[in-house]
C-alpha cells in the first residue's frame, strides 16, 4: 500500500482522491497545512507527497523530503512555478498534471469578463435588496471588440474560440506561435495598444513575471479590461492598482494574485487583511476577484485525481517512468519525455 502525504487538503479534494486512491491500493494522508520547511516532516513514512499551487517546494524543502526518503513530488496542478525543479534533480522526481480541463479555466475567464462588463455582481446584490434601478450598470457589447490573448496554449486557444463566438476580433501573442491555428499573431506592443480586453494565459517564468507592468499599461487603450486567470506574478499588482486609480484601466478580473500564497483558499472573513494592495484592489468597484477558482469544476477535480494517481502509480510500478515527469536533465522541462525511454535520473 502506497502512502502519499497530501498537503493543503480541502474538502472538495477528498472525494475524488479517496475514490481513485482506494481503487489502486493507495492511501492519502490528508494534511490541511501547506508544505514548507516547517511541515515537510509530516511526510515521514510516505513514499510521495502531493502538492498544490501554493505549497512551497524549494531547495530546502526538497532536501528535507529527500532525507525522509520521499521519492516523488506529485503536483496536482499544471503550473509548477512553486517547485525548484532544478534543485529536485538527482533527489526527488517531480510529476504534474499537464491538462485536466482547460475548459474550466477558459470558461471562468469568460465568466469573470461577462460579470464585470455587464455588472452582474452589482445587479445580483441590488435585486436581492429589491433595488431594481439600473444606474451605473451600463456595460458594453463584446461583439466587434478586440481581445488580446497572451499565451495560446490549451487554455488560451479555448478562450479565443469562446471570444470568437461572441463576434470579437482576436489578436494573439505567444513566444511560440501555434502553426496553422488561424490566429492573428502580433507583437506585444500591438496587442497592448489595439486591444479593448486583454487576457493572459501564459506560464509564470522569469521572462513573463510582471509582463503587465507600468510600461505595458502605458501602451494600452484607455478603459482596457484586464483578465488574469493564469498566475498572479504576470501582473505587477501595484502598477495595476495605479492604472485603475488613474482611470486608464477600465476593469480588472483577477482569479490569481501575486501574493495570494497566504491568503487565497482560506476563510479570512473577520480578519483584517494585511495586504494593502489586495485590500485596495478589492475595494474598487471595477475589480472582480475570485480566489484561484478557475479550475474548480467537477470534471477538472476528477481528471486531476485520476491523472495524479496514475502519475504516482506509473512512477512506483513502471520502473520510475512517468510521462508527466518534469525533467531537468536535458533542460527541456516538459517535453524531453518524447525523447527518453527511461527515468529522468
Ligand atoms: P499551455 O502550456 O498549454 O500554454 C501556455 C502557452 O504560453 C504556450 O502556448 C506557450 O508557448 C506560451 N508561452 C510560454 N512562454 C511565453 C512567453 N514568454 N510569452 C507568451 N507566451 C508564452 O498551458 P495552459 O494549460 O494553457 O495553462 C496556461 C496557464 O494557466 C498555466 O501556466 C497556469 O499558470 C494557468 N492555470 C491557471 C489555473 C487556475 O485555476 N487559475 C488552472 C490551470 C492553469
Amino acid at each position: 500500500m502506497l502512502t502519499v502525504a497530501f498537503y493543503d487538503a480541502k474538502p472538495y479534494d477528498r472525494p475524488s482522491f479517496e475514490a481513485y486512491g482506494a481503487a489502486h491500493d493507495m492511501t492519502f494522508r490528508f494534511l490541511e497545512t501547506k508544505l514548507n520547511e516547517d511541515t515537510a516532516a509530516l511526510a515521514e513514512g510516505c513514499e510521495a507527497v502531493c502538492v498544490f499551487v501554493n505549497d512551497t517546494v524549494n531547495a530546502a524543502v526538497i532536501d528535507k523530503l529527500y532525507k525522509l526518503g520521499v521519492k516523488l513530488v506529485a503536483l496536482r496542478s499544471a503550473g509548477y512555478n512553486n517547485v525548484d525543479v532544478r534543485a529536485a534533480f538527482g533527489k526527488v522526481h517531480v510529476v504534474h498534471v499537464p491538462a485536466y480541463s482547460p475548459y474550466s479555466v477558459a470558461e471562468h475567464a469568460m465568466a469573470l469578463l461577462l460579470t464585470s462588463v455587464r455588472r452582474i455582481h452589482k445587479a445580483y446584490n441590488r435585486t436581492r435588496d429589491f433595488n431594481f434601478t439600473l444606474n451605473g450598470l451600463t456595460g458594453f457589447d463584446f461583439h466587434g471588440k478586440t481581445v488580446g490573448v497572451i499565451g495560446t496554449g490549451k487554455i488560451g486557444r479555448i478562450f479565443t474560440d469562446i471570444c470568437k463566438g461572441f463576434g470579437m476580433k482576436v489578436l494573439a501573442y505567444d513566444k511560440f506561435p501555434a502553426k496553422d491555428s488561424g490566429l492573428e499573431y502580433v507583437d506585444l506592443d500591438t496587442l497592448f495598444s489595439e486591444s479593448d480586453i486583454i487576457s493572459v494565459h501564459c506560464p509564470l517564468t522569469d521572462e513573463t513575471r510582471h509582463m503587465i507592468g507600468e510600461e505595458a499599461i502605458g501602451k494600452m487603450k484607455k478603459g482596457v479590461v484586464i483578465v488574469n486567470t493564469s498566475r498572479g506574478g504576470l501582473i505587477d499588482a501595484e502598477a495595476l492598482l495605479k492604472g485603475l486609480r488613474e482611470r486608464k484601466i477600465g476593469a480588472a478580473c483577477l482569479d490569481v494574485y501575486e501574493e495570494e500564497g497566504d491568503i487565497f483558499f482560506e476563510d479570512r472573513s473577520g480578519h483584517i487583511l494585511d495586504d494593502e494592495i489586495l485590500s485596495r484592489l478589492i475595494s474598487l468597484p471595477n475589480v472582480l476577484v475570485t480566489s484561484h477558482q478557475a479550475f474548480l469544476t467537477e470534471e477538472a477535480l476528477n481528471n486531476i485525481a485520476e491523472t495524479t494517481v496514475e502519475n504516482i502509480l506509473s512512477y512506483f510500478e513502471n520502473d520510475g517512468i512517468c510521462n508527466n515527469e518534469l525533467c531537468y536533465r536535458c533542460g527541456d522541462i516538459e517535453h524531453c519525455r518524447k525523447e527518453r525511454k527511461e527515468r529522468c535520473f
